[in-house]
C-alpha cells in the first residue's frame, strides 16, 4: 500500500513532536546549571567566555592552567585571592601579570562554586565559530540567559498544539475515508487540497490553536520585557569593602565630593583613587581591623607608606565593578533628575549614609520604606520603575526656581488653555503630563 501524503504528514509531525519533547526535558538542565547565575553576578564584568575583556577569555581555563604546568588547586586558590595564589605558584604570578588591571577577590566562592562556574563557562558556545540556529545554545550571550525560563515553556505550548494539530490530522483522514471510501481518493488529492480540507474542516480546532498560539507568545514577550534585566539585590563584590557609612554617614562627606559630575552631567562618576588618598595619607588604619583595606587603596596609588612616605609610580587602577546598569539603549541623566526634577538619591539608591556594605541595587521594597520617597511598586531600575515615577512625580512649575520650567508654565497658561486646564485636573503637572512617557525621551 502506498503511504499517502497525510500519513508521511502524521509519521514526520510525531518525529518533531518528539524531538520538540525532548528538547523541553533537556533545556532547563542546561540553562539553569548555577554556575550561569554566580558567572554573570561575580566574573561578567571582566570576563567572557570567548573573548578577551578586562580579564582573558575563560574557556577551558582549567585546562590551560593544568597543561601549563600550574600547581593543582591553584586556580582555585586565584580565584579565591589571586595574590596568594601568585605568592605560591609561578605559573599564577604569570598570569597576573597579563595586565594592569588586578582582578577582585572572591573568597566566599567554594570550589564547587567556581567548578560550577567553568562548568558554565565551558558549555558556552563560541559564538565566532557556531552558526547553527541550535535553539538549546543560546547561551552564548549572558545576558540572553535571564528569559530562558519562559523560553522553554512557549516549546511546550508549540509541542501542545502541534499535537492537537496532528490528532486533527489523523480525524480528517478518517473523515475522507469515510465519504468516499475509496482509498485511491487519498493518493490523488494532493497535499496542498488534503491540508486546506483539513483546516476547513476543523476550521474551529485551528482557530483555537492558532489564538492560543499567539496569546502564549504574546504573554511570554510581556513576560521577558518585564523581567528583562531586573537586578534588584544585585551585589558585585568590590576589590575594596567601601563602607559609605563611614564616609557619607559618620562623617558626614558630601556625596558629590567623590560623585563630582552628579549634578553636572549624565553620569555621577567614580572617585579616583587621589580622591581617597586626600584623606587615607593621614588616616592609614594602623592597629584597627581594615588596615588591609587602606594597604590596597596604598598599592593602587602607588604609595609607599614606610619611611619618609612617597609616590613610587608604581600605580595599579582600582577597578570598581558598576553595580546600577542599564542597557545601552536607554539614556538616563543623573543632572536632570537631580537638579531639574529635585529627586533626592535616596529615592534611587536608598539611604547610602547607612550603608554599611558594597553598594546593592535596593530592591523596591526598601526603598518605599525611606521617609519622602514616592512609593513605587516596580522593580528597581526595570522600565516599569521608571514609568511609574514619570506618572507620579511633579514637575514644580512656574514657581520661579527655574527658568526653563517657568517658560513651560508661561506657554501653557498664555497659548494653551484647555491643555493646561486638563493637566491640572489632579493638581500636578506630572513628569509624563510634560513628556516623560515618550519612548525617544528615554531610548536612543
Ligand atoms: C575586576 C575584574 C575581574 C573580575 C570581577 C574577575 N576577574 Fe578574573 N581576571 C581579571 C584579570 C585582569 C585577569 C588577568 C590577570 C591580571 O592581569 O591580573 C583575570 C584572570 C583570571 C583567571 C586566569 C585566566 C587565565 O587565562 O589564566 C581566571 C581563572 C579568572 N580570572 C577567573 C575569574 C572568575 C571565576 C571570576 C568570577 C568569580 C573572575 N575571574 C572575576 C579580572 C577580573
Ligand atoms: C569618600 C567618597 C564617597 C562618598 C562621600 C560617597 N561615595 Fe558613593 N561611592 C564611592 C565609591 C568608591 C564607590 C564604588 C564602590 C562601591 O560601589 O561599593 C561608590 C559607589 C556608589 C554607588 C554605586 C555606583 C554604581 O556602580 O552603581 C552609589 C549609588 C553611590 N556611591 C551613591 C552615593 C551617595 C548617594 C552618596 C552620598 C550620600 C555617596 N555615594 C557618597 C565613594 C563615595
Ligand atoms: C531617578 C533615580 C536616580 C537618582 C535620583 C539618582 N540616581 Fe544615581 N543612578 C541611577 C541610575 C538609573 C543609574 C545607572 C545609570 C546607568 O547605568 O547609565 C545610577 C548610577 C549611579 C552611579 C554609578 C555611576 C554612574 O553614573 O553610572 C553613582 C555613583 C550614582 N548613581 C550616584 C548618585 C548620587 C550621588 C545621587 C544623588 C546626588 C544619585 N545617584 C541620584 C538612578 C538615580
Ligand atoms: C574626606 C576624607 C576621606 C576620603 C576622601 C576617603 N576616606 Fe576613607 N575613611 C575616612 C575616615 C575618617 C575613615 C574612618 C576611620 C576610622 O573609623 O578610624 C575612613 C575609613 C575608611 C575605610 C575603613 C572603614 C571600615 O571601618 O572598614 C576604608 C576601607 C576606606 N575609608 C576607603 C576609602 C576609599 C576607597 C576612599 C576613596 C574612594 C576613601 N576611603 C576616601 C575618610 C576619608
Ligand atoms: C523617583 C522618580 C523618578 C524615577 C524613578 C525616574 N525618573 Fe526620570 N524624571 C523624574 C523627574 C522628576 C523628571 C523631570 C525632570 C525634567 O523635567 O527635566 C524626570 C525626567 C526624565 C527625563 C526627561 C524627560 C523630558 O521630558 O525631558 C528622562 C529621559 C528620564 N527622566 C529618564 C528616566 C529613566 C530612564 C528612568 C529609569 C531608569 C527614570 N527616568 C526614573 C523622575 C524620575
Ligand atoms: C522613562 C523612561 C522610559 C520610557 C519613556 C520608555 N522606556 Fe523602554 N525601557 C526603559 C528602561 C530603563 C529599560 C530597561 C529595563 C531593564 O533593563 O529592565 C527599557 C526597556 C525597553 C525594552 C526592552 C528592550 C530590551 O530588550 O532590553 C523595550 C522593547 C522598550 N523599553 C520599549 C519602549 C517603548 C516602545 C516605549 C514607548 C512606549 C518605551 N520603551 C518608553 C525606559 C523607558
Amino acid at each position: 500500500m502506498k503511504i499517502s501524503n497525510i500519513q508521511r504528514f502524521k509519521r514526520l509531525s510525531t518525529m518533531v513532536a518528539g524531538v520538540f519533547t525532548v528538547i523541553t526535558f533537556l533545556l532547563p538542565n542546561q540553562v539553569l546549571a548555577d554556575g550561569g547565575g554566580d558567572f554573570k553576578a561575580k566574573c561578567a564584568s571582566c570576563h567572557q567566555p570567548h573573548k578577551n575583556s578586562t580579564g582573558p577569555k575563560l574557556f577551558q581555563v582549567r585546562t590551560k592552567w593544568a597543561t601549563g604546568g600550574a600547581k593543582e588547586g591553584s586556580i582555585y586558590q586565584w580565584v579565591n585571592n589571586w595574590q596568594t595564589a601568585a605568592a605560591n605558584d609561578p605559573y599564577a604570578a604569570d598570569v597576573s601579570k597579563w595586565s594592569a588591571t588586578a582582578m577582585s577577590a572572591f573568597p566566599d566562592l567554594s570550589k564547587e562554586q567556581i567548578n560550577g562556574i567553568m562548568d558554565w563557562i565551558d558549555m558556552q558556545p563560541d559564538p565566532a565559530a557556531t552558526t547553527t540556529g541550535d535553539p538549546t545554545q543560546v547561551g552564548g550571550d549572558p545576558s540572553a540567559t535571564e528569559e530562558e525560563g519562559s523560553f522553554s515553556w512557549i516549546w511546550l505550548v508549540i509541542g501542545v498544539i502541534f499535537i492537537i494539530i496532528i490528532l486533527a490530522v489523523g480525524g480528517v483522514r478518517r473523515q475522507l475515508k469515510h465519504v468516499t471510501s475509496e482509498e485511491e481518493l487519498v493518493e490523488k488529492l494532493t497535499y496542498g487540497e488534503e491540508l486546506r480540507a483539513m483546516a476547513w474542516k476543523y476550521r474551529l480546532w485551528v482557530g483555537l490553536g492558532s489564538l492560543v498560539l499567539l496569546l502564549s507568545v504574546l504573554v511570554t514577550v510581556m513576560q521577558g520585557l518585564g523581567r528583562i534585566n531586573v537586578v534588584e539585590n544585585y551585589q558585585p563584590s568590590q576589590p575594596i569593602v567601601f563602607p559609605h557609612d563611614r564616609h557619607a554617614g559618620a562623617n558626614g562627606i558630601d556625596c558629590k565630593y567623590c560623585h563630582n559630575s552628579v549634578a553636572k552631567s549624565k553620569s555621577a562618576s567614580l572617585p579616583s583613587v587621589n580622591v581617597c588618598m586626600n584623606c587615607h595619607k593621614q588616616i592609614n588604619g594602623e592597629g584597627k581591623p581594615f588596615a588591609d583595606q587602606i594597604k590596597k587603596i596604598y598599592a593602587a596609588a602607588g604609595w609607599d607608606p614606610a619611611g619618609a612616605g612617597k609616590y613610587t609610580g608604581k600605580t595599579k587602577p582600582i577597578v570598581w565593578n558598576k553595580v546600577h546598569v542599564l542597557p545601552d539603549h536607554v539614556y538616563f541623566n543623573h543632572s536632570q533628575h537631580v537638579v531639574v526634577g529635585g529627586v533626592d538619591c535616596k529615592q534611587c539608591h536608598g539611604d547610602m549614609t547607612k550603608m554599611n556594605e558594597a553598594v546593592k541595587v535596593q530592591p523596591v521594597e526598601e526603598l518605599n520604606k525611606i521617609e519622602g520617597n514616592i512609593k513605587l511598586s516596580r522593580p528597581t531600575l526595570t522600565m516599569g520603575w521608571c514609568i511609574e515615577c514619570h506618572a507620579a512625580k511633579d514637575v514644580p512649575l512656574g514657581n520661579g526656581k527655574n527658568a526653563y520650567y517657568d517658560e513651560i508654565h508661561r506657554r501653557l497658561k498664555d497659548n494653551d488653555k484647555t491643555l493646561y486646564r486638563k493637566y491640572l485636573k489632579d493638581g500636578k503637572v506630572t513628569v509624563s503630563e510634560l513628556g516623560g512617557w515618550e519612548c525617544a525621551k528615554c531610548h536612543y
